[in-house]
């Protein structure tokens, strides 16, 4: 059954709200922690339904995985080309990084692992990371398109390659990467658009010999196969991506003053924080810090009248799961802002260009889809509300178009508030804390 949602003006959004833990950098820890030798100790997981399928995947790898406390885990590795058969279709839910990252894992063994999904997981490109894994010696099978269900193939010993990336897509480089772990030799990951940098960073952190280089061609990335991994603590900082709801809501909200802690600032996930901070957005960044090679900082946010600007092509993997929430910034913003480059969006957990785009015009904003850009004209007189927007599987919709009726006249709903809980458990309490007016609602009702 859909649970709807209504989000309708919210008071000023005031005190300090605590994002869960980095979605992309939470994956990572399950899966390096599952093929280190040794106890990894885990704090500040994102315990939201793309992670919890990640965890059960790496059980059914044979890795041992405990719950210790919210966010606190514990997984005990089985080395590097170590990986167990799973004995039934690993499902990975509603999440593109967690099948795309496993793959390349599941492909340094000799063993055949079934991947599956959700409708919107169904509906996505697989492609891209079968093609580099079929060069290193994998064999998958999969449906037309290199959409899941598919099955992946380790052969007895992994190619190493040298490979550029035709999409600007962390999670094509992190499953080469993860794959070439077991690969004797070394394995090279050309991006002519850097993208983030978990992966390399997480790898480092347990052990491996990854070396960076930027050259005309783009950004090469190496790793010495075969290395021994160790377990190691790691702490996940709050997610820049779900941090992004809260403070895009502060700033539209008068009289707000957020205060979000531990959010990751990586300069290759920040763009949308660079972008609304040229809009003219007043964001403090205090108590910079490092915990386990990733930066981190506290923010505060407060309202802010922001103005249009154009968001560069280059920024896009910098801030790729942002734009829906950068358009409701947008959407209230004086003048008009261009956002170019915008084709990943269209293969994300549903088209979100489109979707952004068509939800914006149904609440009574003007916005223009020319090729992969998307303009937005800032509703001068304030964003008339009043829709239903619907969401298609897919959380980064649902929130965007919440935060949106937080400021718009008239309340905005969605569809099914279900996606949410793939990234950001509790988001409707949490910003009903801070101020916000997000209900239950019945069609009609
Ligand atoms: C991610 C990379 C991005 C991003 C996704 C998480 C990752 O996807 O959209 O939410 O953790 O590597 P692409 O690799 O498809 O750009």
């Amino acid at each position: 059954m859909p649970q709807p949602l209504i989000s309708s003006r919210a008071r000023p959004l005031t005190g300090t709200l605590r994002v869960p833990g980095d979605k992309s950098i939470s994956h990572r820890s399950l899966i390096l922690g599952g093929l280190a030798i040794g106890e990894t100790r885990i704090d500040g997981l994102l315990e939201g339904e793309d992670i919890l399928a990640t965890a059960a995947a790496m059980r059914a790898f044979g890795a041992k995985l405990e719950r210790l406390g919210p966010g606190e885990w514990r997984v005990v590795g089985r080395g590097v080309g170590g990986l167990e058969e799973p004995a039934d279709v690993i499902d990975c839910g509603n999440a593109g990084t967690g099948i795309r990252l496993l793959m390349g894992a599941a492909a340094g063994q000799p063993i055949a692992t079934f991947f599956t999904g959700d409708g919107s997981l169904r509906r996505r490109p697989m492609g891209r990371v079968a093609a580099p894994l079929a060069q290193m010696g994998v064999q998958i099978v999969s449906r037309e398109g290199g959409r899941p269900p598919l099955a992946v193939i380790g052969p007895e010993t992994l190619m190493p390659i040298a490979y550029t990336l035709p999409v600007a897509s962390a999670q094509v480089k992190s499953a080469i990467l993860l794959a070439g772990l077991a690969a004797p030799g070394e394995t090279t990951v050309i991006e002519p658009k850097w993208t983030r940098d978990h992966t390399e960073t997480m790898l480092r952190h347990f052990g491996a010999e990854v070396r960076v280089q930027d050259l005309e061609d783009g950004r090469h990335i190496t790793l010495v196969g075969q290395p021994d991994l160790s377990a190691r603590p790691v702490i996940v900082p709050a997610d820049p991506s779900s941090a992004a709801f809260p403070a895009v809501a502060a700033l539209l909200v008068e009289g707000s003053e957020l205060t979000l802690p531990g959010i990751g600032i990586n300069p290759l996930r920040f763009g949308l924080f660079q972008t609304l901070l040229e809009m003219g957005a007043d964001i403090e960044l205090t108590n910079t810090r490092t915990e386990a090679g990733e930066p981190v900082a506290d923010l505060v946010v407060r309202h802010s009248r922001l103005k249009g600007i154009e968001v560069p092509a280059e920024r896009a993997p910098s801030m790729i799961d942002e734009y829906p929430i950068l358009a409701v910034a947008a959407a209230h913003a004086e003048g008009t802002t261009v956002m170019r480059g915008l084709e990943e969006l269209r293969v994300k957990e549903s088209d979100r260009l489109t979707a952004t785009a068509k939800g914006l015009a149904s609440c009574g904003v003007r916005v223009d889809v020319t090729g992969d850009d998307l303009t937005v004209y800032g509703a001068a007189n304030g964003v008339p509300g009043d829709a239903t927007i619907p969401v298609d599987l897919d959380h980064r919709i649902a929130m965007a178009f919440l935060v949106l009726g937080m400021a718009a006249e008239s309340a905005i709903a969605i569809d099914d508030e279900a996606a949410i809980a793939t990234s950001f458990p509790g988001f409707k309490e949490l910003m009903n804390h801070a101020g916000a007016a997000i209900a239950a609602w019945a069609a009609g009702g």
